[in-house]
């Protein structure tokens, strides 16, 4: 859903004077304390409340954990129609990602009730017992949390349904950001700057959660080129699309394998950001891009194929990467390559016991055709490591094996650059989305050798998302390369508070992020 009509705004009056719908002040619950703690804000207008929200804290009403949400109705205190206690648990602990996900439930809740105009008048910092402190929260942090909180919770995939809830509209919408001004050192623009680095980054996932929520009759490869080509153009983004004809006379052979069961034809679509005009090469962001797996002949079972739509979430993340870039601006070049096509059987489709070239030269011997992510990957790989492009970071929804390692949490990460590894750990804390660093120790290489080509498609059932990566790496030439698993961690299955059931848009943040840090610390 577009939250683009969504009016979003910073105000200074004091909380108690802000005409809304609903005003949201906050309670904290600091390691070790047996009760609520209200932040300075909300005690103001607890002032004119007689204490009611003091006393909802010490009968244990208010607990403060994080995501709680109380209403009071007090008609006449205060311009507020409603004021909301929303917990924040421990932020020393748990930093940016609880502030997150407490104004996605809170989103979520006011959405359903219809209410337009929100007040957030959350006062983070007086919740924390040391501002200032490397753990604490800045403001700023703070700030975009709620917007990228707010607006990700605001997300439905209602576009499909006849009776599209008239409450799930954004349009006449406000969001109003309450910031005591004489509290705080910054000035507005650097305020501003951060609620619209929040309002980027939440719409740039959105992007991703809505091609990932597509069905995969609408969303085919053909129209997954045609949205890269149109973001490219909405964001005045360079795009080149090529075609199969393109692809036989580079050698792609994996890519053309995977296709060749589907009566889709396959793309590999280019979005290139020129942040630094003057430097070559720069940073490629490559995503998986099966707009629907079936296994090909190696057919998965009718569970096994359920969330296969979702195969192409990597495709989304890069995509929605590169439209946070392009209107943050760092500098420095960032491609995005996303091979696309489906995976299905049919009387033309790939077998095992093929041995395909990809086109680096390599070849592989196919062992089963339901591991197609990692033979279009290696393709677009080459593609941006013949292009001199480094680092490469490619995002894929790759292997069952990363969910039994991992579950839903965390992200798999694997890198040859361990100064690679850290930045995008590093950037991925900064924005909430967690990885886990996986080896790719030599001895793996066993399991990926082949009596008749140069490697082997997949290494067995152990260790089988590192062994995944074992074949990628092959691919990178002489590129940093780092490579994130995101199969357990780009669909939930079930609804939760602060999200409804479907994409995450996981990976967006993280790569946006990174090359803000990267083009700081590389320009
Ligand atoms: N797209 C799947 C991986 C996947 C599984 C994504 C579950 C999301 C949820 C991938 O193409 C695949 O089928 N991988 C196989 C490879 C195996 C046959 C070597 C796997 O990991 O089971
Ligand atoms: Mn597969
Ligand atoms: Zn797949």
């Amino acid at each position: 859903m577009a939250t683009e009509e969504l009016d979003l705004r910073l105000i200074s009056e004091p909380p108690t004077e802000i005409a809304c719908d609903a005003l949201v002040v906050s309670a904290g619950r600091p390691k070790g304390s047996q009760q609520a703690r209200l932040s300075s804000a909300a005690q103001l207008v607890d002032s004119r409340l007689d204490g009611l929200l003091q006393e909802s804290c010490i009968r244990g009403e208010v607990k403060g954990n994080s995501g709680e949400i109380t209403t009071f109705y007090v008609p006449g205190r205060l311009a507020a129609r409603q004021v909301i206690v929303l917990g924040l648990g421990d932020l020393e602990r748990d930093g940016p990602r609880t502030l997150r996900r407490a104004c996605a439930t809170l989103a979520r809740q006011l959405q359903e009730k219809g209410a337009k105009r929100v007040a957030l008048a959350l006062d983070v910092t007086s919740l924390q017992p040391e501002p200032g402190s490397p753990q604490s929260l800045t403001l700023l942090a703070a700030l975009q949390a709620q917007v990228e909180g707010f607006l990700f919770g605001l997300y439905r995939f209602s576009r499909y349904r006849s009776h599209n809830p008239r409450e799930y509209e954004t349009a006449g919408r406000e969001l109003l950001l309450q910031v005591g001004m004489a509290q705080t050192a910054y000035d507005r623009s650097t305020l501003a700057a951060a609620v619209q680095k929040g309002r980027i980054m939440a719409e740039a996932t959105n992007f991703a959660r809505d091609l990932v929520n597509e069905p995969p009759n609408v969303l085919t490869p053909g129209e997954l080129a045609r949205r890269a080509r149109h973001l490219a153009e909405t964001w005045d983004l360079a795009c080149t699309v090529l075609e199969r004809p393109q692809m036989e006379e580079l050698g792609m052979g994996g890519l053309l394998a995977v296709s060749r069961g589907s009566s889709e034809l396959p793309y590999l679509a280019i979005v290139r950001y020129r942040g630094a005009p003057e430097q070559a090469g720069g940073l490629a962001l490559v995503g998986k891009g099966i707009t629907f797996d079936s296994g090909g002949l190696s057919l998965k079972s009718a569970d096994g194929m359920t969330a296969m739509k979702g195969d192409m979430a990597g495709a989304a993340a890069v995509l929605g990467a590169m439209q946070a870039i392009a209107r943050l601006k760092p500098a420095l070049n960032v491609t995005a390559l996303v091979p696309t096509t489906e995976n299905m059987p049919d009387g033309h489709s790939y077998r095992p016991g093929d041995i395909l070239r990809i086109m680096n030269g390599k070849t592989i011997e196919i062992v089963n055709t339901d591991a197609e992510g990692r033979l279009i990957l290696a393709d677009a790989m080459s593609y941006a490591s013949r292009e001199g492009l480094s680092p490469i970071i490619d995002v894929a929804t790759l292997t069952g094996g990363i969910v039994i390692a991992l579950g839903h949490v965390y992200t798999g990460l694997f890198s040859n650059d361990p100064r690679l590894s850290a930045e995008l750990i590093a950037a991925g804390e900064a924005v909430g989305e967690k990885l886990w660093l996986l080896p790719l120790d030599e001895e793996y290489e066993e399991q990926i050798k082949s009596e008749v080509a140069d490697i082997k498609q997949t290494g067995g059932r152990p260790a089988s998302s590192i062994t995944a990566a074992k074949v990628l790496e092959h691919f990178a030439g002489s590129a940093s390369w780092a490579h994130l698993d995101i199969a357990g961690t780009s669909f939930v299955d079930s609804p939760k508070p602060y999200q409804e059931k479907g994409a995450t848009g996981v990976a967006v943040r993280t790569l946006a992020e990174f090359a803000m840090r990267h083009a700081a610390t590389h320009g």
